[in-house]
C-alpha cells in the first residue's frame, strides 16, 4: 500500500529513515522560536516554540523506537556496530532524554518557564549539539557503510 504511493519505501529495510527528519527539523525550530520569543518579548512566539518542542520530543521518541527496532535487523559488520551504531544509539537516547526533560519543564510553566530562562535556552542548544553529533554517526552508518541499504555487498568492515 505505502509502496504504491511512495515506491522508494519498497527499498527500505526499516522505517527509521522515514521518521528521523521530524525531530531533526522540529527541535531546532523550538530553539529558534524560543530565542525569538525571548528577544522580542512575544508570548505568541513562545506558544509556537512550545508546540515545536512537544512535537519534536514526540517525534524523537518515535525515531528512537524505530531505531531500536532497526538495530536488531540492520546488517552491519560488528566493528561498525561498535564504532558507529552503539554511539549513535547512546547520543540519540541522550537527545530524547534531554528534550523530554525540557518539555516537562516547559509544560510546568507554559509556554516559556519564567525562572531559569537562560539555562532553559542554553540546554535547548545543548540538545541540538548532542542531536547533530549523534545524527552524524547515523549518516555515516548509511553513507559510509550502507546500513539499511542494498547499494553494495554487506557487511563492510570499519576503516575510518
Ligand atoms: C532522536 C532519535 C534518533 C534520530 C533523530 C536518528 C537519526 C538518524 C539519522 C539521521 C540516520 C541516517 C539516516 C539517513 O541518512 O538515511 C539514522 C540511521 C540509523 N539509526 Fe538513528 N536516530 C535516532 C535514534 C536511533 C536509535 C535509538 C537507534 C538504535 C540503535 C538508531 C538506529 C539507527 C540505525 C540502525 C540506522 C541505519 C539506517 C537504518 O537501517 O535505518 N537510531 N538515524
Amino acid at each position: 500500500m505505502l509502496g504504491a504511493i511512495l515506491p522508494g519505501t519498497q527499498h527500505l529495510q526499516n522505517i527509521h529513515p522515514l521518521v528521523v527528519h521530524f525531530p531533526l527539523a522540529l527541535l531546532p525550530g523550538a530553539a529558534l522560536f524560543y530565542m525569538l520569543a525571548w528577544l522580542a518579548g512575544r508570548e505568541s512566539l513562545a506558544w509556537t516554540a512550545l508546540w515545536f518542542l512537544v512535537l519534536g520530543t514526540a517525534s524523537a521518541a518515535v525515531a528512537a523506537g524505530t531505531g531500536l527496532h532497526a538495530r536488531e535487523g540492520v546488517m552491519v559488520d560488528p566493528t561498525v556496530r561498535e564504532q558507529l551504531l552503539d554511539p549513535h544509539k547512546s547520543w540519540m537516547l541522550t537527545t530524547l532524554g534531554l528534550s523530554a526533560a525540557l518539555t516537562v519543564w516547559a509544560l510546568g510553566g507554559p509556554p516559556f518557564p519564567a525562572r531559569g530562562r537562560s539555562l532553559f535556552v542554553l540546554l535547548l542548544l545543548v540538545v541540538l549539539a548532542v542531536m547533530a553529533h549523534g545524527a552524524d554517526y547515523g549518516g555515516r552508518l548509511v553513507y559510509d557503510y550502507n546500513a539499511g541499504g542494498s547499494a553494495c555487498g554487506q557487511p563492510i568492515e570499519f576503516t575510518r
